[in-house]
């Protein structure tokens, strides 16, 4: 069974509850490296969590803020982290083929829940394209 490890911020922790069950629902197993309520809290803290995980075990990643942007940023802090925020399915799907994206980054406070699962059912669905793209990946 594909694991995905999933990790939020208050600003992000409706729409990470809703990945969660739209996953498992798909039957995939996911982690949840928290947050576990609305209550205010520090999205690097999350972001951290998540990227040590995917870079230790090599599943997929997901990180939910209100934005995207402050997860994004936080988690490709961490060499060998390709995190993609992505606001549509075009890009979920080439930042797949052409980065090798292995963290996912959504705004709650951007996307609406029906076009956020879309976005990560084709992220999770897309293979990596490789050959040419692996040495631009490389060269990072
Ligand atoms: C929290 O208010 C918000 O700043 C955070 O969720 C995220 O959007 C940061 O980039």
């Amino acid at each position: 069974m594909t694991k995905i490890l999933i990790g939020s911020d208050h600003g992000g922790y409706n729409l990470k509850t809703k990945i969660i069950e739209h996953l498992r629902e798909k039957g995939y197993e996911v982690e949840d490296f928290g947050t576990h309520s609305t209550e205010s809290c520090d999205y690097p803290v999350f972001a951290k969590k998540v990227a040590k995980a995917v870079l230790d075990t090599g599943h997929k990643g997901i990180l939910v803020c209100g934005t995207g942007i402050g997860m994004s940023i936080a988690a490709n802090r961490f060499d060998g982290i390709r995190a993609s925020h992505c606001t549509d399915t075009f890009t979920a799907r080439m930042t797949r083929m052409h980065n090798n994206s292995n963290i996912l980054c959504l705004g709650e406070r951007v996307t609406g829940t029906g076009l956020a699962l879309d976005i990560v059912d084709i992220w999770l669905n897309t293979d990596f394209t490789g050959g040419r793209h692996q040495a631009r990946i490389d060269m990072i």
